[in-house]
């Protein structure tokens, strides 16, 4: 029986299960990874949960091999009651990709929601579709992109990196045109735990202002963006070399808990754009 699914906003598709009791293993995977390749996001929802961590890397691994952090294969995204960096807050994470300040840029983002936020909590995973958003875009914007680059450092827990990439690139091996970018943080917003340190090469110091604003337009568009509320049990597959992602801020004590993973490209890609990496 051929994949059934559904498209959901502008971005991505979903495929859910037949019965609760149908596993993630009995998807004929050339179709669901055909599928991936075709859209670059898949939400997977109602199947048969993974009881157990381990269950869910033996799945990730049908994909490809998985980036190795010094925590492991699992990032547990879950908010922590002192956090030292916003990634573990229940503050908005602004849009970027996975990997900008690691030795190698993981192909694909895993994640599997063991408990989400709940109704009205916020929490949305948001992603932009860059080669979508790139091929919308306007002679006027094109030329304001064309020769930026962003210089990116970041200090936390697992690394102190710096990372300098051009706005428009192409994506590692297909070729077409995909933009990189780390948003900025807002101005001002002094929740905003463990702040990145950020410039933009390229163009005159005056006009940085212009350009992110017009970025934002950009890779905010609903022609090119989804944000994906949660429901326990969801597995979202996301390409990390075409999508940017982030996350919307959720009602602190809520029970959002989302397990990620990435899986490598084969062969894996060497972060072009590392500076430095400690
Ligand atoms: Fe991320």
């Amino acid at each position: 029986m051929s994949l059934q699914y559904s498209k959901i906003g502008s971005v991505g598709v979903l495929v859910e299960a037949q019965s609760a009791q149908q596993s993630l293993v009995s998807l004929d995977l050339p179709e669901l990874r055909a599928l991936f390749e075709r859209e670059h996001l898949l939400v997977l929802r109602g199947f048969r949960s993974f009881e157990r961590v381990d269950a869910f890397t033996e799945y990730c691994e049908l994909w490809g091999e998985i980036s190795l952090w010094p925590f492991g294969k699992v990032l547990e995204l879950v908010e922590q009651k002192q956090p030292e960096d916003h990634i573990f807050d229940s503050n908005y994470v602004p849009l970027h990709w996975d990997g900008m300040y690691r030795p190698e840029v993981p192909e694909i983002q895993i994640f599997h929601c063991v408990s989400a936020p709940g109704e009205n909590a916020g929490g949305r995973t948001t992603f932009s579709n860059t080669a979508i958003a790139y091929a919308r875009a306007s002679e006027t914007d094109r030329a304001r992109w064309a020769g930026v680059r962003g210089v990116y450092e970041r200090k936390m827990e697992f690394y102190h990196s710096k990372s300098v990439a051009p706005i428009v690139t192409k994506h590692p091996t297909r070729g077409y045109t995909v933009m990189r970018y780390c948003e900025p943080p807002k101005e001002g917003d002094s929740a905003f735990i463990n702040h990145p340190l950020f410039s933009f090469e390229g163009i005159p110091e005056s006009e940085t202002r212009e350009f992110t604003q017009s970025m934002k337009k950009a890779l905010y568009d609903p022609a090119n963006f989804y944000a994906h509320e949660w429901k326990t049990g969801d597995v979202v597959l996301s390409d990390n070399h075409t999508l940017l992602h982030g996350r919307e801020a959720f009602v602190s004590g809520s029970p959002r808990h989302l397990r990620r993973v990435h899986v490598l490209g084969k062969p894996a890609l060497k972060n072009p754009h590392l500076e430095f990496h400690q």
